[in-house]
């Protein structure tokens, strides 16, 4: 069946058309609308001008999708749409949007959570992935560790207790001069720095637990370029780049294989997903780890680990699945949980 997939929960407007069923997993269309260069003025996301920007966006967004893949609303099965978490006003926007579209033309819809989104983009990667599989979640909003029991069941075995990674690593891109969003671009420059020129704390808490704290690594690498800067002196931004990227890295490879090791013990899979697994240090990391501890290693493609409406059709469709449907009564949550 073919789902139209709308994702609306930050600066991305986003739709696609994807044809789930038996043995068949097939992105038909994928287009996504950034916001980024209206943001970057900002040197972060704006959630006034993001809801604002994607009512401008969703209906073009949706026509374009629909035509890229050569089908009319006859032929979708399902609408499934992002309702949480996210920036309440933008995820309203494409909430409202599929509402209207599922009951003028009289089709099933159907709510996704973000993360779970994000984690189903490896289904579109790997077409004979099934649960249960480990996941690790890795985005501007979120760092989590899942074990995914089945396609629709979740079970959170660690996390951030305050950032997440992306957020850490927009922070220290943003005071270095990097343009927003600094993810990729640190990603780059670490190639060109020295690893160990800077000391910086671990993002794993320390203990017997799977959880992430990125606040003292942000803080401690603040405090390097402001130390700096007081001195008149001015940091070298690639060792600063290559020691933070090492710094992260490393705090997921150690709760991961510790998560590997412990309760996804016998869970022959790992999948990394979100925004933050395009970065590649982390991506070679934990593919080298995965290939130590003898399990399978799925990352979606680039194109696929941010945000993108694929990722939440393909997310839907076991909703769909399961047989549970929205109504017109369907509302938007900024939290985890609706
Ligand atoms: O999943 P996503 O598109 O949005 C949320 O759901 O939050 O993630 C966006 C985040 C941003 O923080 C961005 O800097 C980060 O993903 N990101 C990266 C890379 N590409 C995107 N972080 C590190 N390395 C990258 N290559
Ligand atoms: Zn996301």
């Amino acid at each position: 069946m073919y789902i139209l997939g709308m994702e609306s929960s930050c600066d991305e407007t986003s739709a696609a058309v994807v044809e789930m069923g038996d043995g068949v997993r097939q992105i038909k269309s994928d287009i996504v609308a950034s916001q980024i260069e209206i943001h970057r003025l900002y040197g972060g996301v704006v959630p006034e001008i993001a809801g604002r920007a994607h009512i401008e966006a969703v209906s073009r967004i949706t026509r374009q999708a629909l035509d890229e893949a050569g089908v009319t609303f006859a032929d979708i099965g399902a609408v499934a749409v992002t309702t949480h978490p996210g920036l309440i006003g933008a995820l309203l926007v494409g909430v409202n949007f599929a509402k209207s579209l599922a009951y003028a033309n009289q089709i099933p819809l159907v709510s996704v959570n973000h993360i779970h989104g994000h984690v189903a983009a490896a289904y579109l990667t790997d077409p004979t992935l099934k649960p249960p599989f480990m996941a690790v979640v890795v985005s501007g909003g979120h760092t989590s560790l899942f074990l995914v029991r089945d396609y629709t069941t979740f079970e959170e075995i660690g996390a951030t207790r305050d950032d997440a990674a992306g957020e850490a690593f927009d922070k220290v891109g943003r005071v270095i001069g990097m343009p927003y969003p600094g993810g990729a671009a640190l990603d780059k420059l670490a190639y060109e720095g020295d690893a160990n020129a800077f000391r910086l704390p671990s993002p794993a808490v320390a203990g017997d637990n799977l959880d992430f704290s990125f606040s003292g690594l942000k803080t401690a690498a603040l405090n390097l370029i402001n130390t700096a800067e007081q001195k008149g002196e001015q940091i070298d931004r690639a060792d600063l780049a290559a020691s933070y990227t090492a710094a992260v890295v490393s705090g997921i490879v150690k709760k991961t294989d510790m998560a590997l090791t412990g309760p996804a013990r016998g869970i022959g899979t790992l999948v990394l997903a979100g925004g933050v697994a395009a970065n590649s240090h982390i991506r070679n990391a934990l593919s080298e780890l995965c290939a130590r501890r003898g399990v399978k290693f799925i990352v979606p493609d680039r194109s696929l680990c941010g945000d993108n409406g694929a990722m939440i059709a393909a997310a839907g469709y076991f909703e769909y699945e399961q047989g549970r449907f929205a109504d017109t009564s369907l509302n938007a949550s900024a939290c985890d949980e609706m």
